[in-house]
């Protein structure tokens, strides 16, 4: 059985379809991309699974919890986490503070039941731990909106962590990096492999290909295939209506 499944999901925008009856799987552990053409209905399908936007039809099950009409923080305590592309990181605050807000937000019963000068050390061994995971244990006192964008990017994959998610909600990670911040995400992401979930949605085609074990492939708010990456690359269909519109994609498949 899978971990996450959607099913039949619609969401309508006056006469907009931009979800029109997707299923979609992902298996645990795994790494699933969601690609498309822009304007395809990417992150419609984001906030739909996260909660930002009620579907119309279908349902989306996680470990075996309905989430579709649940508030956000059910779903987070469900197992699912996102990352907010850097509006969730206070800007004036240290990289430590941030992650001591987060890790304090999700400590949930671990700490319960330990006294408060106990339960400080804990949280800063969260803290620098989920700073280390991320590769900013170096910057806990940096303060993070004066982080480079590629320092704050990966502060943000960590306050996600913090939820200790079985599901992550990566919406465009490598948006605006050069090559070689690019480079470092995908490694990173790389690295949470098997530990949770991810559902990453992402131009850069060179880290999808690299990282998805199953790519679907989203045109006009449907689902147009299902597969791993060569399965992906080989479907002409794919090629025509997406792939052949970037040059980097047209590379990547070569
Ligand atoms: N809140 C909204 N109200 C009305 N229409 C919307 C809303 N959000 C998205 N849309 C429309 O739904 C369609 C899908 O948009 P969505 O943002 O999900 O695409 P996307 O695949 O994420 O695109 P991109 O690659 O540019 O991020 C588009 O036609 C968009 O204009
Ligand atoms: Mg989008």
């Amino acid at each position: 059985m899978s971990l996450f499944k959607v099913a039949g999901l619609v969401k309508r925008f006056g006469a907009l379809l931009a979800t029109d009856h997707v299923d979609l799987e992902v298996q645990a552990g795994e790494i699933h991309a969601l690609i498309g053409p822009n304007g395809a209905g990417k992150s419609t399908l984001v906030n739909l699974i996260s909660g930002l936007h009620a579907p119309d039809a279908g349902s989306i099950v996680l470990d075996g919890v309905a989430l579709a009409g649940l508030p956000m923080h059910k779903r987070v305590e469900a197992g699912l986490s996102r990352c907010f592309q850097i509006t969730s990181i206070f800007r004036d605050a240290t990289v430590r503070d941030n992650l001591l807000l987060a890790a304090q937000a999700h400590a949930g019963s671990s700490l319960r039941f330990l006294r408060p000068r106990d339960a400080e050390p804990a949280l800063f061994e969260v803290a620098r731990a989920l700073a280390e995971r991320v590769g900013l244990a170096g910057q806990l006192e940096r303060i993070a909106g004066a982080l480079p964008h590629g320092a704050q990017r990966k502060l943000d994959v960590a306050l996600a962590l913090a939820a200790r998610p079985k599901l992550l909600l990566l919406d465009e990670p490598m948006a605006g990096m050069g090559p070689e911040d690019s480079e470092r995400m995908t490694e990173l992401i790389h690295s949470l492999r098997g530990d949770m979930a991810i559902l990453l949605i992402e131009h850069d085609m060179k880290a999808v290909f690299a990282l998805a074990d199953r790519i679907s492939v989203l045109v006009y708010g449907r689902v147009l295939v299902a597969g791993d990456a060569a399965t992906i690359k080989g479907h002409p269909q794919v090629q025509a209506v997406y792939l052949g519109t970037e040059d980097e994609a047209v590379e990547a498949t070569a």
